[in-house]
């Protein structure tokens, strides 16, 4: 048997003993000299960092970004050029519950991406659900609010969370998805990945589209019933890990298949719905889905902490040739990761392997807690210098952006249909998915007071009648359309 290492302090110091305390004599007190002791429980004092405030659960696995097509007439980023190979991060998540909570819950699961290019990394943190619930950021921490515990019961609150939904119609579209089968996938290999927001590609001749991006799983979807999935829980909270880091385990990789849909710059005024509203999707008869590649999981991480939960994905990580869009939502989500970030990871989080760049990060920030390295450039710690420090590259600069408008507070609802596309998918459900459905809603209302139902019904019926009334009769709620029709 190969020699065992010894066990040293955090110095590295050799450990004697690491059975007994130094103490005074056989029964007596502890001496404060035994430093080995102290160093063990203050380092467990401090085991934990706190937790993503939303998205807190999770599992990752790292693997591979192939690029089958060309599209290099959309974008010359240089990891979505033909032939080329990228290493990938994957962070998927359920948004709601704490670290420790179940995987097998209703919830939207988090499809949050990294790739580690030689332009940097580029991060796409994604859904498995191509809109979302709020189209202004404003609204983002009420919403958040609604799905964590309620501040005196401490416990969730599904009267909270309709109230919420209820009073915003444009919630309609994710809600519909989060109430249909797909509200609860069997597992995060089972589900398809959305970057979600627009996002604009730029080519080679400085041309700007705006794109939107798509992973479909390998795999099939697959989801639970409630009643199933409360059995698996009833047994085992870690699902969705224990299947990603089996199934790596066992060689059998995960694929998704890798396509865009591309909207023109100039169409952004041609359609009744604006193309940067995160609860509206593109038809994809207007644009169809054009394969780039496949992505495939095929490594698990050494260590849950150090690599997952210390992972710092942000949409702020874009490379040359990927940029944002006006879409609101994604101008915030720009801020609020990296802030988070600094708070719950530290300031130097992009040092640490998981996050570090696979290139040489050449920036001039100094110092800060928990700061790993110095730069190549001692000299060099300031711009302009004559020390040959990094330089700005202005071949990097992306075509002007077209803004126009005065700045004023818009009301995001007014003129905006927030029933037809939820309405939309109602129509595309089998009968079967449409009574799964409805008993999800029923499930999900349990003690929501009746006024705050009936304001939800009134949305689906506006979506679709038979929504509307199918919800209601799950419910026995006794619905009169024609009160509405009078409105
Ligand atoms: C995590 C903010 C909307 C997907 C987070 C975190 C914050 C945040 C602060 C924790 C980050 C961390 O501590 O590492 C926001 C804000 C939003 C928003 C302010 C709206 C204005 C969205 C949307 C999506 C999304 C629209 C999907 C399309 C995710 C995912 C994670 C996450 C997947 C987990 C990232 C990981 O696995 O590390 N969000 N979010 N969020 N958010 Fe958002």
């Amino acid at each position: 048997m190969a020699k065992r290492p010894t066990l040293t302090t955090d110095s590295g110091m050799p450990v004697a003993d690491n059975q007994n305390s130094i103490t005074a004599g056989p029964r007596g007190p502890v001496l404060m000299q035994d430093f080995h002791l102290l160093e063990k429980l203050a380092h467990q004092n401090r085991e934990r960092i706190p937790e993503r405030t939303v998205h807190a659960k999770g599992s990752a696995a790292y693997g591979t970004l192939t690029i089958t097509h060309d599209i290099s007439k959309y974008t010359k980023a240089k990891v979505l050029q033909k032939g080329k190979k990228t290493e990938a991060f994957l962070r998927f998540s359920t948004v709601a519950g704490e670290r420790g909570a179940a995987d097998a819950e209703r919830d939207v699961r988090g499809f949050a991406l990294r790739f580690y290019t030689e332009e940097g990394n580029w991060d796409l943190v994604g859904n498995n659900t191509p809109v979302f619930f709020v189209r202004d950021a404003l609204k983002f921490p009420d919403f958040i609010h609604t799905q964590k515990r309620h501040p005196k019961t401490n416990m969730r609150s599904p009267t909270a969370m309709w109230d919420f939904w209820s009073l915003s119609p444009e919630s309609l579209h994710q809600v519909t998805i989060l109430m249909s089968d797909r509200g609860l996938p069997q597992s995060y290999r089972n589900i398809d990945g959305f970057g979600s927001h627009t996002y604009s590609f730029i080519n080679a001749r400085g041309e700007r589209h705006w794109v939107k991006f798509h992973f479909k799983t390998q795999q099939g979807i697959k989801n639970w019933t409630n009643a199933e999935a409360a059995q698996k829980v009833a047994y085992d909270r870690e699902t969705h890990q224990r299947d990603l880091f089996e199934a790596i385990e066992k060689g059998n990789f995960p694929k998704w298949k890798f396509s865009v849909q591309i909207m023109p710059e100039s169409d952004v005024d041609k359609h009744w719905y604006n193309p940067f509203d995160l609860t509206k999707v593109w038809p994809h008869k207007d644009y169809p889905l054009i394969e780039v590649g496949t992505l495939e999981l095929n490594r698990n991480p050494k260590n849950y902490f150090a690599e997952v939960e210390q992972a710092a994905l942000a949409p702020s990580n874009i490379v040359p040739g990927i940029g944002h869009s006006p879409d609101k939502m994604l101008q915030a989500r720009i801020f609020s990761y990296a802030d988070a970030h600094r708070y719950r990871v530290g300031v130097n989080a992009h040092q640490l392997p998981v996050n570090r760049p696979r290139v040489e990060a050449n920036d001039y920030h100094a110092d800060g807690t928990m700061r790993l390295e110095g730069k190549p450039y001692p000299d060099a710690f300031y711009e302009p210098n004559s020390f040959n420090g990094p330089l700005e590259d202005q071949s990097y600069r992306d075509p002007p952006l077209k803004i126009m408008g005065d700045a004023a507070r818009y009301n995001h609802r007014d003129g905006n249909d927030d029933y037809r596309q939820p309405g939309e998918l109602f129509r595309l459900m089998r009968p079967d998915q449409k009574e799964q459905l409805f008993n999800n809603y029923k499930a999900a209302m349990e003690g929501v007071p009746v006024e705050i139902v009936t304001r939800q019904i009134v949305h689906c019926y506006r979506a679709d009648p038979e929504y509307g009334l199918g919800v209601a009769k799950a419910l026995g709620i006794d619905f009169k359309p024609q009160t509405i029709a009078a409105e």
